[in-house]
C-alpha cells in the first residue's frame, strides 16, 4: 500500500524522532513561522478562506506559484529535456475506472480505520497504537484528543475497517454503479496505459522512461503537517521501463535513487537533511518488491520527500490481462538474420515524487531568522533560496523617486524581464526596507539606482547572503546576472 510507505507517523518512524518538549516547541515554532510567512508574502494561503478554509486545502500565492513552478522546470529540463531516452506526457486525471480495477488500487489502496461509535469520528489505527505505544497512560488521559470524545468520556472504538483512499466521482448525468469514476491517486497509471501508444509512436528503445508532471488526488484521513499531506497534490513521476529482470531492475533503481538526491541537491535542499531509508518487506506497496525513500529532516520529524520502486512487470501485466492488449515490447537489439526478436513485458523502476513535499522542505532549509550577528536586526527573517528556485531573481529600485532615478530602473527592470528573468521593481520605503522585503521572500539579488548612476553609467548590485555590493555598468547589468544565474 503505497499510503504506508510515507507515514511518518507510523510508530516505529515516530519513536525514532521523538523530541525534548523543548526541541519539539521550537520545530513547531519554525513550522508556525514559515507558515505566517507564507501566507503574508503570498507563497501559500488557506483554500477557500473566506469561507472559512475547506479541508486542508491551499492555493499557491504568485511567490509559491512560481517557486513551483520552477521546482516542476528543473526536474522537466534535467530529467526530460536533458535525457535522450525519457519522454514526457500529460494524461488524463480521470481515467475509464477498470484501470484502479487493474492496478489493484480499488482493492488494496486503503488505510485500516476504526470509528468511534458515540461521535462517528474515525481515525487510523496505526495513529491510536502509536499514541498507546508512546503513552501507554495517555488512554486514561482525558486531554488526549485521540481517546477524549467530544460526546462525553473516552471514545469507543469499533473494529478496524479498511477505508479507500480514492475520491469518487460521477460520469454524465446519472449517479448510478455504472457511471462512477475516480480521481487519479497517481499520476504513473496514465503512463502505463499509454505504454503501448508510447511505444508505436516513437522509435525509442529500453532503458527508456516515460515522465509526468500532475495532481493527484487522496482522501487522506490525517491530512496535516501544512502542504506536507494534502488531500490534492502534485507528483513529479518516471516510469523507467527496462528489461525484465532482477539485475537490470537492481542496476536502475540504485541509479534513480542517486539521480533523485542529485535532483534534491539542485533545488538548494542541505545534504546533510537528506537520507535514504529502504522499506523493509512489511512496508512494501501492493506493486513493489524494493522500495527506497528519500526523507528529509523536517521540523516535525524526518519524513518522505520522495521514493524510488522497483514496480517489476505487475502494472503491466494486470493491464495487459485486464485489457485483452497485448502490451508487450519488441526488442529490435535481440533479432538478427532469421532469429525473430524477443517480445517481453519490460520491469519498472520508478522514482515518485512530490512537488509540494519539495517545495516545504526548500522552506523550511532557507529559513533563516538573524540572532543579530550577522549584520541583521535580530528577528529578521533572510529565505536563503538556492536562486534557481527563488520566485524572484532581481529586484531593481530607484535610491529616490525623482530625477531619472525611476525611469532607468524601470529601463533595467523590462530588459531584465525580456531576458526572461523573473524581476520584481519597488520604489516605495527605504532603501534598507526594501532589502529586508526582498530578503524575506529569497530573492538573490537586487539592483539599485543611484545618483552615480547619473554620472558613470553604474549601478550598485547587492548579494543577498552576503550583502556585499559591487558597483555594475548599466549596459552589462542582464549579462551579469544571467551569468550569476547560471
Ligand atoms: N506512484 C507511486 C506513488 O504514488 P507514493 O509514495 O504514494 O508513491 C509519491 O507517492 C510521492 O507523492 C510521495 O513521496 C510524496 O512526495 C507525494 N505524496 C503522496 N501523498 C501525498 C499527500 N497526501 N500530500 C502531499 N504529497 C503526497
Amino acid at each position: 500500500m503505497a499510503e504506508k510507505e510515507e507515514r511518518i507517523d507510523t510508530p516505529s518512524a515516530a519513536s525514532s524522532s521523538v523530541k525534548t518538549t523543548d526541541d519539539k516547541k521550537a520545530m513547531d515554532g519554525k513550522m508556525e513561522k514559515i507558515i505566517s510567512l507564507c501566507k503574508r508574502r503570498g507563497f501559500v494561503y488557506p483554500a477557500s478562506e473566506i469561507y472559512g478554509g475547506f479541508a486542508n486545502a491551499f492555493d499557491f500565492g504568485p511567490l509559491g506559484a512560481q517557486l513551483k513552478k520552477n521546482i516542476k522546470d528543473i526536474w522537466w529540463n534535467k530529467f526530460v529535456v536533458g535525457e535522450e531516452n525519457i519522454v514526457g506526457l500529460d494524461s488524463a486525471i480521470i481515467q475509464n475506472p477498470k484501470t484502479w480495477e487493474a492496478s489493484g488500487h480499488l482493492k488494496s489502496f486503503s488505510d485500516p480505520l476504526v470509528e468511534c461509535k458515540k461521535c462517528h469520528t474515525r481515525f487510523r489505527q496505526d495513529e491510536i497504537e502509536k499514541s498507546e505505544i508512546l503513552n501507554p497512560k495517555s488512554k486514561t488521559n482525558p486531554n488526549d484528543q485521540i481517546f477524549k470524545c467530544p460526546k462525553g468520556g473516552q471514545h469507543e472504538f469499533t473494529e478496524a475497517r479498511q477505508f479507500n483512499l480514492m475520491f469518487k466521482t460521477f460520469i454524465g448525468v446519472t449517479e448510478d454503479s455504472a457511471s462512477v469514476a475516480y480521481l487519479r491517486p497517481e499520476t504513473a497509471q496514465g503512463i502505463f496505459l499509454n505504454f503501448k501508444n508510447i511505444i508505436q509512436s516513437n522509435r525509442i528503445k529500453t532503458p527508456f522512461g516515460v515522465a509526468q508532471i500532475g495532481k493527484a488526488f487522496r482522501n487522506e484521513i490525517t491530512p496535516g503537517n501544512f502542504i506536507f499531506r494534502t488531500r490534492e497534490f502534485e507528483q513529479l513521476e518516471i516510469e523507467f521501463f527496462v528489461e525484465p529482470n532482477k539485475g537490470e531492475s537492481e542496476k536502475w533503481y540504485r541509479y534513480w535513487i542517486e539521480k533523485v538526491e542529485e535532483y534534491y541537491k539542485e533545488l538548494g535542499i542541505k545534504s546533510e537533511n537528506l537520507s535514504i531509508r529502504e522499506h523493509d518487506k512489511k512496508e512494501l506497496s501492493h506493486y513493489s518488491c524494493g522500495t527506497s525513500d528519500i526523507e528529509y529532516k523536517f521540523p516535525f520529524g524526518t519524513s518522505e520527500l520522495g521514493g524510488i520502486a522497483q514496480r517489476t512487470d505487475f502494472d503491466l501485466r494486470e493491464h495487459q490481462k485486464k485489457s485483452g492488449q497485448d502490451l508487450q515490447y519488441f526488442d529490435p537489439s535481440t533479432s538478427s538474420g532469421q532469429v525473430p526478436g524477443k517480445k517481453y513485458l519490460p520491469y519498472v523502476v520508478e522514482p515518485s515524487l512530490g512537488v509540494d513535499r519539495a517545495m516545504l522542505a526548500i522552506l523550511c532549509d532557507a529559513y533563516d531568522e538573524s540572532d543579530g550577528s550577522d549584520g541583521r536586526a535580530a528577528g529578521e527573517i533572510t529565505l536563503r533560496l538556492n536562486a534557481k528556485v527563488a520566485p524572484i531573481k532581481v529586484a531593481v529600485f530607484p535610491l529616490v523617486k525623482k530625477e531619472e532615478l525611476p525611469e532607468i530602473g524601470q529601463k533595467i527592470a523590462k530588459e531584465l524581464r525580456e531576458n526572461g528573468i523573473e524581476t520584481f521593481y519597488d520604489e516605495s520605503g527605504s532603501v534598507g526596507r526594501r532589502y529586508r522585503r526582498q530578503d524575506e521572500i529569497g530573492t538573490p539579488f537586487c539592483i539599485t539606482v543611484d545618483f552615480d548612476s547619473l554620472k558613470d553609467q553604474t549601478v550598485t548590485l547587492r548579494d543577498r547572503d552576503s550583502m556585499k555590493q559591487e558597483r555594475v555598468s548599466i549596459e552589462s547589468i542582464t549579462r551579469v546576472i544571467s551569468s550569476k544565474l547560471t
